[in-house]
């Protein structure tokens, strides 16, 4: 139990919700497509945390995410072709290669050189679980997320599920919140008294009995007897975040007829999840000052302890993470 008498005398102090606005944005695995959205030939541009990007692949079908604004008059380059391996933009054909790399300029002599900040910053990428995710850093501090090792993907059916979920609440990663935060979980979801200790690491954090796992700021793992999942969010611009879940179910020796039981059951599970996980917190969640509370008693120390991980989390800007990269200082 987390209540316990010994704690009951502590004041809980709640750390200072950052400005990450100011401060930028967490340094995680963010998901910011599904594979099938991300044709061959194509380029799509989104914005992305602080800044903008092109995501689209190459001739060997292998993604690449780069900042998007072209080096020389800054097009936006979701206009961009791809042509090759490259990106060439359409105002006045300069050429990117996957690295971020200007590799042809058209307009210089032969004697002249490409300049060498002619560079668009390529951000890791990962393809993984039908889901592309993306680090705003020069290296990831951790894996990307994924289901345990423990789990046989050969025998597991699985399936991504998406979400807009719009709010005004702020932090916008405030839904990890739920996780650690026991009472609501009783009070608002009617799921009973719970209360587990709390394991954090550098990048992650969750019960430390297992059940839940949280990298970075945005991504859990959950698994219980009756399912395994894999969650995760991107904020998105106008407030909230996109939430993407994947879901994995046992599908026996794999037969048409067990995998279509193991995607019925996962439909079942989303839909059940979503309503008694998520339908519920949203208008909340909705009207949240979360910087006008902060009085905390000792049932809030799960949440003080996620919160206190998350107010020491490393955060970049774009402009920052840019500037780091492109003089070689390799900050993130
Ligand atoms: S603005 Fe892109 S080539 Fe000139
Ligand atoms: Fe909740």
């Amino acid at each position: 139990m987390v209540a316990t008498a010994k704690f009951s005398q502590t004041a809980i102090e709640r750390p200072e919700v950052a400005d990450y606005k100011e401060t930028g944005y967490e340094q995680c695995w963010y998901p910011v497509a599904q594979s099938k959205e991300i044709a061959p030939g194509k380029i799509v541009g989104q914005d992305f945390l602080d800044g903008r990007v092109i995501i689209y692949r190459d001739t060997a079908g292998q993604v690449h995410v780069m900042a998007a604004y072209c080096k020389h008059l800054g097009t936006d380059l979701s206009l961009a072709k791809v042509v090759g391996d490259a990106v060439r933009c359409p105002f006045h054909a300069w050429e990117y290669g996957p690295d971020g790399v200007c590799t042809k300029i058209p307009s210089l002599g032969s004697a002249d050189e490409i300049p060498s900040r002619a560079k668009l910053f390529s951000y890791p990428v990962e393809e993984n679980l039908d889901i592309i995710w993306v680090f705003n850093g020069v290296k990831p501090l951790y894996p990307v997320p994924t289901f345990t090792r423990s789990v046989d993907m050969s025998r597991m059916t699985f399936k991504v599920f998406e979400a807009q979920e719009k709010f005004r609440a702020e932090p916008w990663w405030i839904f990890t919140t739920n996780v650690f935060d026991f009472q609501h979980l009783s009070v608002l979801h009617g799921l009973g008294e719970m209360a587990f200790e709390i394991d954090v690491q550098d990048y992650s954090i969750g019960y430390a009995g297992g059940g839940i796992t949280v990298w970075g700021v945005n991504c859990t793992l959950g698994i219980s007897p009756q399912r395994t999942m894999v969650g995760g969010g991107t904020p998105l611009p106008g407030g909230g975040r996109k939430g993407y879940r994947v879901y994995a179910f046992d599908h026996g020796s794999g037969s048409k007829k067990e995998i279509a039981e193991a995607e019925a059951k996962i439909d079942e599970l989303y839909e059940h999840e979503t309503r008694i996980i998520v339908d519920d917190d949203v208008p909340i969640i909705d009207t949240l000052n979360y910087k006008a509370g902060g009085v905390l008693v000792p049932a809030d120390r799960a949440l003080a302890t996620f919160l206190r991980y998350a107010q020491q989390y490393p955060r970049i800007t774009t402009a920052e993470l840019i500037a780091g990269a492109e003089h070689g200082n390799g900050r993130g």
